[in-house]
């Protein structure tokens, strides 16, 4: 029999069992205590502290495999008041090398579309599902999503931002805890649970910048800014 595993549901059991015997009751409630209502984007200043404190733990964490092979970790940077968070897969090599998200050739291309949409970097919050690198940059290992993604879930419940844009296929199908394809999931909202007990976030899906910088063609780029028009209407920006 098929059975479907339910990611959230394993990555939730495994965090609150960690911050159970690890005993670190302010991470715990971070992801436990989903923002109220009227507190998207949060206080500020205990939310960068609460990422301070993931930060760390990220930059010792030695849960799967990828913790002994990495130069640094990258947990993630930006607004911590954030109404938009965007997450990708995994870092690579230049990440790697400088413990931040999206620096490389994708990172730029990201960039131009944060900037495309009337934002700095400084204003959005960027992180990934793996916070290390993987090897050759292959792709994810589920037993790496698993022990990773408590990370990203205290990330996201901190932030509290409007919207979390998901950047390819890894992204989306990791916290939609499906398999469709990118193609089919992109460009309409999708419902992101912090918890069963509370109001969803919308995420979009768009391609990752990494494929769209291999597959350069105009309506792949018409594509990811409609994506991108949506999710500024969502939060409230105009059109530069
Ligand atoms: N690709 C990603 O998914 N994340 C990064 O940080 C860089 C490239």
């Amino acid at each position: 029999m098929d059975e479907k595993i339910d990611l959230k549901k394993v990555a939730r059991q495994h965090v609150e069992m960690d911050m159970f015997f690890v005993g670190d009751f302010a991470l715990a409630e971070g992801l436990t205590g989903v923002p109220d209502e009227g507190e998207a984007g949060g206080d500020g200043a205990a939310a960068a502290e609460g990422l301070a404190a993931i930060a760390a733990e990220v930059g010792a964490c030695c849960k799967c495999g990828l913790g002994e092979s990495r130069t640094n970790a990258v947990p993630g940077e930006g607004n911590p008041n954030a109404k938009i968070v965007f997450v990708g897969e995994a870092p690579g090599a230049d990440e790697d090398a400088q413990g931040r998200p999206f620096v490389g050739r994708a990172g730029q291309l990201l960039d131009k579309i944060i900037n495309a949409m009337g934002m700095r970097r400084s204003d959005v919050f960027i992180c990934n599902i793996l916070k290390c690198r993987p090897p050759g940059n292959r792709d994810p290992r589920p037993d790496e999503i698993i022990a990773c993604l408590p990370f990203l879930q205290m990330q996201l419940a901190l932030i509290a931002p409007e919207v979390i844009v998901a950047l390819g296929a890894h992204a989306a199908r990791t916290l939609l805890n499906t398999n469709q394809a990118i193609g089919r999931l992109r460009g309409r909202f999708h419902d992101y649970y912090f918890s069963p007990d509370a109001p969803p976030v919308k995420l979009m899906p768009t391609y990752h910048p990494a494929y769209l910088l291999r597959n350069y063609s105009p309506d792949n780029r018409r594509r990811v800014w409609e994506d991108m028009q949506k999710v500024m209407a969502e939060v409230g920006l105009e059109m530069p």
